[in-house]
């Protein structure tokens, strides 16, 4: 039996060594290369896949995201019926998404777009000193990522909170949910950070409505999905100086098309989709952990729960 790899044909030969690494007896098949489709019984794939094509494999038992998230593969026609999808849990991921956090917080709250313009100005100006235990960061979402950047902000002194779908208690993180709950975290947010799945619930979450409850100078750091932002709601917000700065790391579509104003907007970041990027050999341990639990009929981890779609 076979596990057919669906990624970047660069990405491929990485992820091909890293789960032989785990496991050198895997049968391990490059797509389009799939061979005999009736061999097929693992496919670990990313967003360049079209689910439909997974329908040809009768033998298929798992499918496994190559990231943290999984919207790709559960968006229509989703994947086959009946075949359970793992996502990555993943502790690089994890920590590579916390640093990326940290450090769009702190450009924000140190203020260095404001040292860099007068930088560029050749401005020796002193600026107010920011005060961390004043800076609210709100977090939507508070799973893996959203837990570790939420520890990692309370651990530098600022006041953290959170929203989640249903109630979760995470120690010294203020913790909300509901629609009722968002709306209060999002008056009291100066640093909103997006680590949420994208699911039809979330999708636009970042909107005109939304971005008008945050206080007047809040920042927007997402590093979720571009869905999650309707991006003229954003860019509005900003020319009209009550959001006063973005990082962005997700776009919709990606990459960012050429023309697409927030390349050039003075008050936003970008990133291409490289806040954190899945490491093969990180990630391969749990993947063949799943191949031979989807063998051996076990329990499969870190499985989709399909109606909450994350
Ligand atoms: C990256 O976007 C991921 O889902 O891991």
């Amino acid at each position: 039996m076979a596990i057919l790899l669906c990624t970047k044909t660069n990405a491929m030969a990485d992820w091909r060594d890293a789960l032989l690494a785990e496991d050198a007896s895997l049968d391990i098949r490059l797509f389009p290369d799939a061979g005999d489709p009736a061999e097929i019984e693992a496919a670990v794939c990313w967003n360049q896949h079209d689910m439909g094509e997974l329908r040809r494999y009768p033998n298929l038992k798992l499918i496994v995201s190559m990231g943290a998230g999984v919207d790709h593969l559960l968006r229509a026609p989703g994947p086959p019926p009946g075949i359970p999808v793992a996502r990555l849990k993943d502790a690089r991921l994890t920590s590579a998404m916390m640093e990326w956090v940290v450090l769009n917080v702190l450009r924000f709250h140190r203020q260095d777009p404001e040292y860099r313009a007068q930088q560029a100005a050749r401005i020796w100006n002193e600026l107010p000193a920011p005060d961390t235990a004043k800076r609210r960061v709100g977090i939507l979402g508070l799973g893996q990522l959203g837990t570790a950047a939420a520890h990692a902000l309370t651990a530098l002194g600022f006041p953290v909170m959170g929203w989640t779908r249903s109630p979760r208690k995470l120690t010294n993180v203020q913790s909300l949910h509901g629609t009722d709950g968002l709306d209060a975290m999002l008056r009291q947010t100066d640093i909103l950070v997006c680590l949420l799945p994208l699911t039809p619930e979330t999708r636009g979450v970042i909107n005109a409505r939304s971005l008008a409850l945050l206080p007047r100078g809040a920042f927007v750091i997402n590093a979720a999905r571009g869905g999650h932002v309707v991006a003229q709601d954003l860019l509005a917000a900003l020319d009209a100086d009550h959001i006063a700065g973005a990082a962005l790391d997700v776009f919709e579509p990606e990459p960012l098309p050429a023309d697409h104003p927030f390349w050039g907007h003075p008050k936003v970041l970008v990133w291409p989709h490289a806040a954190s990027i899945t490491i093969p050999s990180s990630a391969a341990p749990q993947v063949v952990e799943n191949i031979r639990r989807a063998r051996d009929g076990r329990p499969l981890i870190n499985l989709v729960d399909f109606a909450a779609g994350y």
